[in-house]
């Protein structure tokens, strides 16, 4: 086994000295994004091509030291960073950022693993094509991160999640081997599937290096509205209408309660939350997207609110009048994570109900935690077009937030984790399990469908030097 200085000097030699971080302040790659966690590790590491991820994969496994693989560090679940042994290595991939093609022909983009995602959405606007990914995190996370966790974001009811959105990845295995998997193409039934094990593997498996994309042409309009419905019952019917309405065109559809908004208010004073005098419960964020015009977007999105208005699912609705105004209300739902940080230490629920039933889970579960925890703050909101609610939870107002999660999180996760199951729901529907979940995993999924992970696991990283101790226990 190589001794570490020896291995550190390998690791230079590989990647450059400038590129292998010892010390100074690491907390930016060694803590992770909701400050749950901070670790220690022997180094960064910064490769620059796939063929020094190579190098370095190699090295780690010679002296069989264990690897985190990171993007943007922005992960949900504590997964990308290391733990406090100090002797993994962060292998980071943001200095591969490159978009190496794009194909307009194949309606494809081979980007490197660790360019930030809304570099690719602009690269490939300005080519006049979209890529659809989106989420608040966009300015700092990676597609190699996205990819990693199959992240969602707020257009998966139009686009799917990242899983649908790639056609083939280039991977270094935990050998230290490239996988050249980049044929972007729409078919192929070659056997098993290698591109949809790594997709959402979390970096135990391997590291990904660069995927080739879909991409979709830029609609000619866009709208956003902004709506107050009186209950997520009639949210949900909203939803319903506008998928009669919009069809293909229904691009996004948010959901933010009440206490998530206020949050918002309190944080940040400068962001202008529509309709707060009106107390609805529950707001929406609707986006419309159309291929003919704009004239033609905004007909469709007013008959669908008038109707939903005459129903009486919609209270009031604004429909922005340019792409400053769809900006600044995106802005609201988009700010609603940062503003719970700033409020303190939460519990975050990442979950996916069938659509039809989230509003009985939220009665009945808010019900639930209400009793059993009082004066617990609930900051519900998520994706309700595709069934992804961030069904968070806040420490009572003015008590200690360290303490309320030291003491309380393992019952407040046992409430939630239990109605999810009992709604036949899943505990992560795009963030991922990390280190975070790992334990509730392996009490939520059958145990068929565990030892097949640890097969694959054990088939694919035999050394388990892949980001051991994420997602499964071996
Ligand atoms: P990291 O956090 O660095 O890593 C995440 C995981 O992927 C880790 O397990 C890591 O080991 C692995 N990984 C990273 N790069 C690679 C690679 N090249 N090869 C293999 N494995 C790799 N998530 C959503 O799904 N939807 C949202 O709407 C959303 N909104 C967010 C909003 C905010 C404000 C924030 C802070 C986060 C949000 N997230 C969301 C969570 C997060 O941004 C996503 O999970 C994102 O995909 C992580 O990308 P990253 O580059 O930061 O990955
Ligand atoms: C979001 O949808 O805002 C994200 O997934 C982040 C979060 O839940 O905090
Ligand atoms: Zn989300």
């Amino acid at each position: 086994m190589m001794p570490p200085t020896e291995l550190l000097n390998h690791l230079r030699k590989s990647v450059g000295a400038a590129h292998v971080l010892t010390e100074g302040d690491l907390s930016a790659y060694e803590q992770d994004w909701r400050k749950r966690e901070y670790g220690k590790c022997m180094a960064v590491v910064r490769p620059a091509t796939t063929e020094e991820v190579a190098a370095v994969v190699k090295a780690c496994a010679a002296a069989s030291v264990s690897i985190v693989p990171q993007g943007g560090n922005t992960g949900m679940v504590v997964g990308s960073t290391p733990d406090r042994s100090g002797t993994q290595v962060v292998l980071s991939l943001t200095r591969m950022n490159r978009v190496r093609a794009l194909d307009a022909a194949n309606l494809t983009v081979t980007v490197d693993a660790g360019c930030i995602l809304q570099s690719i959405q602009e690269a490939c606007a300005q080519s006049g094509f979209l890529f659809p990914l989106s989420m608040a995190s966009q300015g700092s996370c990676t597609l190699g991160g996205n990819l990693g966790t199959n992240a969602g974001g707020t257009q998966v009811v139009r686009y799917g999640n990242t899983r649908e959105l790639c056609l083939g990845l280039e991977v270094v295995t935990a050998q230290g081997d490239i996988w050249h998997g980049l044929s972007g193409l729409r078919k192929d039934n070659t056997g098993y599937d290698l591109r949809h094990l790594l997709i959402g593997s979390e970096g135990t498996l391997g590291v990904i290096t660069g995927a080739i994309m879909k991409l979709y042409p830029l609609p000619a309009a866009q709208l956003t509205a902004f709506a107050a419905v009186p209950s997520l019952e009639a949210a949900v019917q909203l939803l319903g209408m506008a998928h009669q309405h919009l069809s293909a065109g229904l691009t996004g559809f948010e959901v933010m309660g009440q206490f998530a908004l206020s949050l918002v208010i309190k944080h940040f004073p400068q962001i202008r939350v529509p309709f707060q005098q009106l107390s609805s419960p529950y707001c929406v964020v609707l986006e419309a997207s159309d291929q003919e015009s704009e004239v033609h977007a905004r007909a469709g999105f007013e008959r669908l609110l008038e109707a939903a208005m005459e129903q009486g699912c919609v209270q009031d609705a604004v429909v922005a009048e340019s792409i400053t105004q769809a900006q600044a209300l995106w802005h609201v739902r988009e700010s609603i994570p940062l503003a719970q940080a700033q409020e303190g230490l939460n519990i975050k629920h990442d979950i996916s109900i069938a659509v039809s039933r989230i509003p009985e889970f939220v009665r009945l579960t808010d019900a639930q935690l209400e009793q059993a925890f009082p004066g617990v703050r609930l900051v519900n909101y998520g994706h309700l077009g595709d069934g992804n609610l961030h069904y968070n939870v806040q420490a009572p107002a003015g008590s200690d937030a360290e303490a309320f999660l030291r003491n309380d999180e393992p019952g407040v996760n046992a409430i939630v984790y239990e109605m999810v199951d009992q709604f036949n729901g899943s505990i992560s529907a795009e963030h991922g399990v990390g280190s975070l979940k790992r334990e509730k995993l392996a009490q939520h999924k059958s145990p068929v469908a565990l030892n097949m992970m640890r097969a694959i696991k054990h088939a694919l990283d035999p050394q388990n030097i892949m980001n051991p101790g994420r997602v499964l226990t071996l």
